[in-house]
C-alpha cells in the first residue's frame, strides 16, 4: 500500500484536502496517509513553517498532497511569532516555496482544460456576433526552481556585486545612481534545469498526444536567458518530429490565449513567465477553483491546487469553496504514480457533475462568496464532494 503525506496547511486547506482523500478513498485508490504539518501555525508556535519532521516524512514516502498555505508580509510575520521566540533570529519563508527549493522540485504542471457546461468557460464573439466556446485544452511547464523567481536579489547592492555588473557595458546606464536606491533582482537560469523541463514538455506532449509545444518567452530582449531557452527546445524537438515546435513572446501570447487558445497544446516557460501564462490560461477555464498542478523533482513529487488559504472563507462553515482544483491535483498524484484508471475515473465523475449543472460551487453561479451564497443555491463543499462521488 502506499504512504501520501498530507499537508492540508492553512485556512481552506485544511478544506479541500481532506474532502480530497474521502473522495480517493470512495474512489479505490488504497493508500495510508501521513500528516505532514505544514504553515502559518508552524511558524508561530516553532518559527519555521516548513519543520524539519515533515522534509523527513517526504524524504521518506516520496509523495505529497498539499492544500494551500497563509503567507504574511514580514512585519506581521514578526509580530505574531510567538513571544518566546522573538527576537532570536527566526526569518519566515514560504514553505512551499521551501519544500520546491528543498527537493528540487523544478518541474511544475499546471493544466488548464475547459469542462463541457462550465459557466465559467471562457466565449467568445463570432464573426456572425453569436458566440463559441473553444475547448481549451493547454497544459502550461513552468520550471519552478530558478529563472526570476530564483531569489538572487539585492536592495542596496554590495560593492563586488556591483563591480561585477559593471563589468556590462549596460551597467552605464545606472552608474549615477547610489547604490542605496539601486534594487536587483536576478533572472538566472542553467542548462540543466532548462533541459529538463522541455524535455519533460515534450514527453508528456507525446505521451497525451498533444500536437505542439511552445515555447513561451522573450527572446528578442532577453537574448540571453530566453534565447537558451529556444536553443535548447530547438535541439530537443528533433528528437520529436511528430511534434510542431512553436515559440511565442509572453506579451504577445497573453494576448492570443483570449484570440485562440484552443490551438495550444503544451506550453514551456521560465518560472516567472509560467505564472503568469498558466493564471491566464487558469482564467479561461474556471479560474483557482479549477486550477491544479503538480511539482515533480527526480525523487519527490508534491500536488496541490493553485489557489492559495482563502482567509476570508477560513472559518465559514459549512464551507462553500470549490474542491476541484484539489480533486484535480490528487488525479494528477494519480496519473504520476500510474494509478491512471482511478484518475480517469474521478475525471469522468467531476465532468458530469459539471455538466448536469445541478450542484454548483459560488463561483460556478458567479455568486458573491460568503455564507449568502447557499442561500442563493450555491453548494457547499461537502455537497460538490459528494456529487462527485455519486457519479463515480
Ligand atoms: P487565494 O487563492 O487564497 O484567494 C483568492 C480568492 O480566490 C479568494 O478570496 C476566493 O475568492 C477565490 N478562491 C480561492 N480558492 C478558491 C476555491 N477553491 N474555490 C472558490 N474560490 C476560491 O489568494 P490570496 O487571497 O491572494 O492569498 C491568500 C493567502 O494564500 C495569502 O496568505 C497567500 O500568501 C496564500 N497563497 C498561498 C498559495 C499556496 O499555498 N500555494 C498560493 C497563493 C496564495
Ligand atoms: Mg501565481
Amino acid at each position: 500500500m502506499r504512504t501520501i503525506v498530507s499537508m492540508p496547511g492553512d485556512g481552506i486547506g485544511k478544506v479541500v484536502l481532506p474532502e480530497a482523500i474521502r473522495l480517493l478513498d470512495v474512489a479505490g485508490f488504497k493508500a495510508e496517509y501521513v500528516h505532514g504539518d505544514i504553515g502559518w501555525e508552524f511558524w508561530q508556535k516553532e518559527g519555521n513553517a516548513l519543520p524539519q519532521r515533515t522534509i523527513e516524512l517526504l524524504e521518506k514516502h516520496k509523495i505529497g498532497l498539499f492544500g494551500a498555505i497563509t503567507s504574511k508580509p514580514k512585519d506581521d510575520a514578526t509580530r505574531e511569532l510567538a513571544t518566546e521566540l522573538q527576537g532570536k533570529g527566526f526569518v519566515y519563508f514560504s514553505p512551499i516555496v521551501g519544500l520546491r527549493q528543498h527537493f528540487d522540485l523544478d518541474i511544475c504542471i499546471r493544466p488548464c482544460q475547459s469542462f463541457k457546461g462550465n459557466p465559467l468557460n471562457f466565449i467568445r464573439k463570432n464573426a456572425n456576433g453569436g458566440f463559441e466556446e473553444p475547448i481549451v485544452n493547454t497544459v502550461i511547464f513552468r520550471q519552478n526552481t530558478e529563472g526570476m523567481y530564483g531569489g538572487v536579489e539585492w536592495t542596496n547592492p554590495p560593492a563586488q556585486v556591483r563591480e561585477a555588473l559593471e563589468t556590462h557595458p549596460k551597467m552605464k546606464n545606472f552608474a549615477h545612481v547610489p547604490s542605496e536606491e539601486l534594487a536587483i533582482s536576478t533572472r538566472i537560469v542553467s542548462k540543466n534545469a532548462t533541459e529538463r523541463i522541455i524535455k519533460a514538455a515534450f514527453e508528456y506532449a507525446k505521451t497525451y498526444g498533444y500536437k505542439n509545444v511552445t515555447i513561451c518567452e522573450k527572446p528578442n530582449v532577453l537574448r540571453e536567458t530566453s534565447g537558451m531557452y529556444l536553443k535548447i527546445a530547438k535541439q530537443i524537438a528533433k528528437e520529436y518530429p511528430e511534434i510542431a515546435l512553436w515559440d511565442t513572446n509572453i506579451d504577445a501570447q497573453m494576448m492570443w490565449l483570449t484570440k485562440n487558445p484552443e490551438d495550444y497544446g503544451v506550453v514551456v516557460a521560465e518560472n516567472m513567465f509560467g505564472d503568469i501564462i498558466s493564471d491566464g490560461f487558469a482564467g479561461l477555464i474556471g479560474g483557482l477553483g479549477f486550477a491544479c498542478s503538480a511539482n515533480i523533482g527526480k525523487d519527490v513529487a508534491v500536488f496541490e491546487p493553485t489557489h492559495g488559504s482563502a482567509p476570508k472563507y477560513e472559518n465559514l462553515k459549512p464551507s462553500i469553496v470549490n474542491p476541484i482544483a484539489m480533486f484535480l491535483s490528487a488525479c494528477m498524484m494519480l496519473d504520476h504514480i500510474g494509478e491512471n484508471e482511478i484518475s480517469t475515473k474521478i475525471k469522468n465523475a467531476i465532468a458530469k457533475v459539471i455538466e448536469e449543472g445541478k450542484v454548483r460551487s459560488y463561483d460556478m453561479m458567479k455568486l458573491r462568496g460568503g455564507a449568502n451564497a447557499i442561500n442563493q443555491g450555491a453548494a457547499t463543499t461537502q455537497q460538490i464532494t459528494d456529487a462527485v462521488i455519486a457519479n463515480l
